[in-house]
């Protein structure tokens, strides 16, 4: 006897307990084998957050769970416009946003945006390669299903997909990605902020015309949720400590990479780090990455004969991070103070020394052809649908949104090694020990 009927259900439906969603549940055949695959169990060794545990001890999730959701919200938004019975959302398109809601961060590597700096990857790239690669688990269990399917799930993921509406409900300015990710950092940041009205969300969300609007009713929902993703930036993501653990990060793979291409020899070497350094990097070595394998090598490189490598392959394991200092405009003549100060105390300016300045857009007008700050493509707006059928941007509609449209700036941060700038306190200028506040 078979579990599975003949519309490629489960006979009996899965699920799995999730502390933001409660339940997550699987009907379908397809997405069972897609979770059982081992690129997919492979996201339960990547960290949602990155090094935020370092700042919010609870922030442990994983990409695994994250996806889950991201799929779970998609299942129910998708549930509800079948439920209404709205013709304007494509039925036989279903399947595959729940694929590419499921699938959308699977090529994410271990502190992936620490790695996308040094190594100039992206991990949108490595998600397509992933699903197309022929030698895969996830590449069989779509072609299985149907031969079109790794072709359509990853268009839909590269946001190319012919119906921009499948795109949409995992990639847009209120999309599945985005509402899960919000509420499961918050929950297990622990912060108060970050939360918003799922449920009431889901309710007001119309497919109309291609794309995917909000009742008007729901306006004040759609704020709230702005607004959550304006708090969580500033007082998680964008957090200075977790800023400092990723500067140190970058820092670690640029070290190794300099090494490396320089002929250093490295007492041990893992092959898939060796891979990464060499940039020869193909996909088995990549799903072989994970955020052991590379806290592996960091515990590897700390006994290592190269001090700068070493030291910071220490600062992140035993979390020494730089400390910093904040300062409301730029300064390069002073700054090139501090580089020159830190040359002569035997420090290495391109790595005791790094200035971040963070800014985000909550949300944004689109006009077409436009960027995002950071050279993304913008996503199109939010719209509100009214009574009468008539659509308006709802920043034309709420102050609330109004006022955190557009790019919110933060200060700028000049991060540095605390102790050995301690040490050589006496050597510096008033003016820079003034800046560091030594006395
Ligand atoms: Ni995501």
């Amino acid at each position: 006897m078979s579990s599975v009927n003949r519309e490629g259900k489960l006979a009996e439906e899965k699920v799995f307990k999730d502390p933001v969603h409660k339940y997550i549940y699987v009907q379908d055949e397809l997405i069972w084998n897609l979770i059982n695959t081992k690129e997919f169990q492979r996201l339960r060794r990547i960290r949602q957050l990155g090094t935020s545990y370092l700042t919010f001890h609870g922030a442990e999730h994983s990409r695994f769970s994250h996806s889950l959701g991201v799929y779970e919200i998609t299942r129910k938004i998708i549930s509800q416009f079948e439920r209404g019975g709205y013709s304007d959302w494509p039925q036989e398109e279903k399947l595959v946003a729940l694929c590419a809601a499921l699938l959308h961060d699977l090529g994410h590597g271990p502190f992936s945006h620490s790695i996308e700096d040094v190594f100039d990857t992206q991990h949108e790239e490595w998600t397509c390669r992933i699903l197309l690669g022929q030698t895969t688990e996830i590449n069989k269990v779509l072609r299985d299903y149907d031969s079109s399917y790794p072709e359509r799930v990853s268009a839909v993921i590269c946001k190319t997909y012919h119906k921009p509406i499948v795109v949409s409900l995992v990639s847009s300015q209120m999309d599945s990605d985005r509402m899960d990710y919000l509420l499961r950092d918050a929950y297990f940041t622990g912060v108060n902020y970050g939360t918003f009205d799922l449920e009431r969300i889901l309710r007001v969300l119309r497919p109309h015309q291609g794309q995917i609007v909000v009742k008007e009713s729901g306006m004040h929902a759609v704020e709230d949720y702005l607004m959550s993703r304006y708090q969580m930036y500033w007082q998680v993501y964008f957090h200075p400590v977790t800023r400092s653990s990723e500067i140190i990060l970058r820092q670690i793979f640029r070290r190794a990479k300099e090494l490396y291409g320089g002929g250093y020899p490295f007492a041990t070497m893992l092959e898939p780090i060796k891979k990464l350094l060499a940039g020869t990097i193909e996909i088995e070595d990549y799903l072989a990455l994970d955020e052991a394998l590379v806290q592996t090598a960091f515990a590897q490189w700390s006994s290592e004969p190269d001090s700068v490598l070493a030291d910071l392959c220490r600062r992140f394991l035993n979390r020494k991070l730089y400390k910093y200092v904040t300062m409301d405009k730029p300064d390069d003549k002073l700054w090139q103070q501090v580089r020159d100060c830190l040359q002569e105390i035997g420090l290495h300016p391109d790595y005791h020394l790094e200035i971040d300045f963070p800014y985000d857009m909550p949300y944004h007008v689109y006009r077409p052809g436009s960027t995002t700050a950071a050279g993304k493509e913008e996503k199109p707006p939010i719209l509100l649908l009214s009574r009468d059928d008539r659509l308006s941007e709802i920043s034309s509609r709420s102050d609330i949104v109004r006022s955190i449209t557009g790019i919110h700036q933060g200060k700028y941060h000049l991060y540095y090694p605390e102790e050995p700038l301690q040490e050589s306190a006496h050597r510096l200028p008033a003016n820079i020990r003034e800046l560091f506040a030594f006395m």
